[in-house]
């Protein structure tokens, strides 16, 4: 991603920021701390620029590791994410959030969503095609008549604040509806909840500024584990849940903001093919590339596709030869409580049955079907992602010629692997 296209304005003191702040709406705010010395200090700055920017995303960029306690001190006084110079601009981290909480801010809804006699608590807007622009249509506190509910057919691009996606999900929720219609939008609107959550959950994991604590790391695997359960009894009833899992999810850098797909993909091929367990799939597919957040800048050209991450340059080439075990070192520092069994798939997500693939070159007895339904589908999704100037390939295509490729020359997956999968590709 090349963030350097996105509207930007710099300022060298909180006075020029201040006298600038009216004319400003920014999404994300990036105040250096690193030459003020004491935490209260950085607080009283953070805390200045979160009166003035009540919604923007305020990263803060110190020079060294802060204790537990001022990390927290900076986060209660309005910082979002803290991110050290070391890692700055050597990783993907800034692309990541830049890419997450600018990019989309906003997910896409349908005029259905709504029903006459609703009111929202949150608002609902509409992107012109004139200028792109993003205008609310529907303001939160509305009750949803027929005048309304006309004017939101009209209205071209629906969107509603991705920070108000559980709102929205609550709204679609208490719709009670039961039809396929109803399961599948709320099958969709769970997916957009789990891509947010995950977002949230990156960027814990990964600020380091933040410590682990038995507790936190309970109440987000808790949180995580509630929603995948309600996710895959809702997946497994809808008709199209291919299409859905497709079109729901936010992000298409290429690390780990795909992981989302991957693991719905290779938890729905499990439900289908009774092979593995859905749910350890959907908890390690989640949390399996938290490492490729170490790959420098430069690795964003070669990662989007199998033969470019073959070129990545030294450094990047040993971070991704080692992310399963990094993502695994980062769940476990944070003290999250994940089995043995979703640890295993974690660390074999890049295990092939002829040993040739990483970091360990386990016996192909030993890799996890739950592994290895996550690498095939992170080969479909790669290929399945959109890319400029070509037309984006069908789905199914993709997986079919994937599978028929293995079967034919079968050195990644066990053929019982492939035999068991069969019926699903
Ligand atoms: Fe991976």
């Amino acid at each position: 991603m090349d963030f350097t296209q996105l509207p930007w304005a710099s300022y060298e003191t909180m006075d020029e920021v201040i006298d600038a702040s009216g004319k400003l709406a920014p999404k994300l705010v990036l105040i250096s701390v690193v030459d003020i010395e004491t935490k209260e200090e950085v607080a009283g700055q953070v805390q200045t620029l979160r009166q003035f920017f009540t919604e923007a995303f305020i990263l803060v960029l110190a020079a060294k590791k802060l204790s537990p306690s001022d990390a927290l001190f900076v986060k209660k006084s309005g910082g979002n994410f803290i991110i050290l110079v070391p890692t700055y601009l050597t990783t993907i981290r800034l692309e990541y959030i830049l890419n997450q909480i600018v990019k989309t801010s906003f997910i896409p809804v349908g005029a259905d969503d709504f029903k006459e006699g609703t009111v929202l608590d949150f608002a609902v807007y509409t992107k012109l095609k004139l200028n792109n622009k993003i205008v609310p249509v529907i303001h939160p506190g509305t009750s949803i008549n027929q005048p309304r509910l006309e004017k939101l057919k009209l209205a071209e691009d629906l969107q509603v604040r991705r920070s108000h996606v559980e709102l929205f999900s609550k709204y679609i929720n208490d719709q009670q509806d039961s039809s396929a219609t109803g399961v599948s939008r709320r099958c969709r609107v769970q997916l957009q909840t789990l891509a947010n959550i995950h977002v949230n959950l990156v960027l814990t994991l990964t600020d380091q500024a933040e410590s682990g604590s038995f507790g936190k790391g309970r109440d987000l695997i808790q949180q995580v584990s509630e929603l995948c359960d309600n996710l895959l009894k809702n997946l497994i009833q809808v008709l199209d849940p291919w299409e859905i899992i497709d079109r729901s999810i936010l992000g298409n850098m290429g690390v780990t903001d795909r992981s989302v797909v991957i693991a719905c993909l290779a938890a729905l091929t499990s439900f289908r093919s009774h092979l593995g367990d859905p749910k350890d799939i959907l908890m390690a597919g989640l949390f399996c590339d938290l490492g490729l957040l170490d790959l420098s800048p430069a690795s964003l050209k070669y990662i989007n596709t199998l033969e470019g991450r073959k070129q990545l340059l030294l450094d990047d080439l040993q971070i991704y030869l080692s992310h399963p075990v990094i993502s695994l070192n980062t769940l476990l520092e944070r003290k999250l409580q994940l089995s043995d069994k979703v640890k295993e798939i974690i660390l074999c997500t890049h295990e092939k049955a002829d040993r040739t693939g990483f970091p360990n070159q386990v016996l192909p007895e030993k890799i996890p079907a739950e592994s290895s339904l996550l690498m095939i589908h992170e080969w479909v999704d790669i290929e399945c992602r959109p890319q400029p100037g070509k037309e984006r390939p069908s789905f199914f295509d993709v997986r079919r010629k994937i599978y028929n490729q293995e079967r034919e020359n079968p050195q990644n997956f066990s053929i019982l692997f492939l035999e068991k999968i069969k019926s699903s590709f």
